[in-house]
């Protein structure tokens, strides 16, 4: 049997930074994202040819590191289900990975429905975004497609911190623009960044005091297609999130100079008129997002700009898919 799943990437436009349980994954704040159209991973689940797990992206066999991380996640559904089989996993991206591009997200999000689907593991939606947390919080919604809240959750065993979809991808026309500004991996990942700051930022509590009334404005621009106010709640949402990161000892350094460029550009761009608005995530790379309507005259602008060396264009993407093969 060969159980092929896909899952694409989202961005935050409200923020996730911060665990209140690390071994469960579970958030400090609630948070709020668009799925990414146009982009994806591609995970293809088989049986292992050497008897024991194997591992690869984009054809490259996984790191020990990185094949530790993927066989504790594998482990959880292999307990869940009762079965024991070794498996071969190869994923693939169709967009630059571990630059901010939040592929962890798509990623284990393939990787929860492929091997679930392939160890014939019935789970409910919701039991698939809490096994696909335990991978990669963003993970959780890239389960969905359209416009996904996962939520904090109360509950000590995270079977709360869900994600939920807001409204489809037919909800809204809205598009994405990646600006790519730098090739190659991140030097420090989220997850260790995340511990950093909540260890040593004064900023941190503040951060969490001010995620709820971010949460509904976000949801209340949403529901009303109000994309002056998504976009408001939006930038300073990360803006929040990047002061966490200047705040914390030592300072995290994800953006780079072109950043703060292309930021100011999308302010000017908007001065002059046009519908835009960004978001950054732990890497240099500028996500811009604009009605559908705008985006031809918004993407020509951008690839104009100094240091963007490539601008991916998303419509908003649907759900994770899952397509199973032989017996
Ligand atoms: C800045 O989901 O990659 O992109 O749960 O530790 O795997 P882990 O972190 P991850 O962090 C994403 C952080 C972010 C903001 C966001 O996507 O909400």
């Amino acid at each position: 049997m060969v159980v092929t799943a896909r899952a694409h990437p989202n961005i935050a436009l409200i923020k996730y930074w911060g665990k209140r349980d690390v071994p469960l994954n579970l958030p400090v704040v609630g948070s709020i994202s668009i799925t990414l159209g146009g982009l994806e991973t591609v995970t293809r689940v088989s049986p292992a040819k050497a008897g024991e797990d194997h591992f690869s992206l984009n054809g490259e066999a996984a790191s020990p590191k990185e094949a530790r991380r993927l066989k504790a996640f594998v482990d959880i559904l292999r307990a869940r289900s009762g079965r024991t089989d070794a498996l071969h996993i190869e994923s693939r991206n169709t967009f630059p990975t571990a630059a901010g591009l939040a592929s962890s997200a798509s990623g284990f999000a393939a990787l929860a429905l492929g091997v679930s689907r392939y160890l014939e593991l019935t789970l409910t939606l919701q039991g698939l975004s809490e096994v696909a947390r335990r991978g990669s919080g963003s993970a959780a919604r890239s389960l969905h497609g359209g416009f996904v809240e996962w939520r904090k959750g109360e509950a000590t065993d995270g079977s709360d911190s869900i994600a939920v979809p807001l409204a489809d991808a037919s909800w809204w026309d809205l598009r994405v623009l990646v600006c790519v500004l730098a090739r190659g991996r991140k030097d420090i990942g989220s997850r260790e960044g995340m511990a950093l700051t909540a260890k040593t930022s004064p900023m941190y509590q503040t951060w969490i005091d001010a995620q709820e009334p971010d949460l509904e404005a976000a949801r209340g621009a949403l529901q009303r297609r109000d994309f002056q106010a998504l976009g408001e709640v939006a930038e300073a949402s990360c803006m929040k999130m990047v002061s966490t990161w200047l705040t914390t000892r030592p300072a995290l350094h994800y953006w780079r100079p072109e950043t703060l460029g292309v930021i100011q550009a999308v302010t000017a761009l908007r001065g002059e008129g046009l519908p835009l608005f960004f978001t950054t995530d732990a890497g240099p790379h500028v996500k811009v997002i604009c009605p559908g309507e705008a985006y031809m005259e918004v993407e020509a602008r951008l690839r104009a700009l100094p240091g963007v060396l490539e601008v991916l264009h998303c419509p908003v993407g649907g759900p994770a898919r899952v397509e199973v093969q032989g017996d």
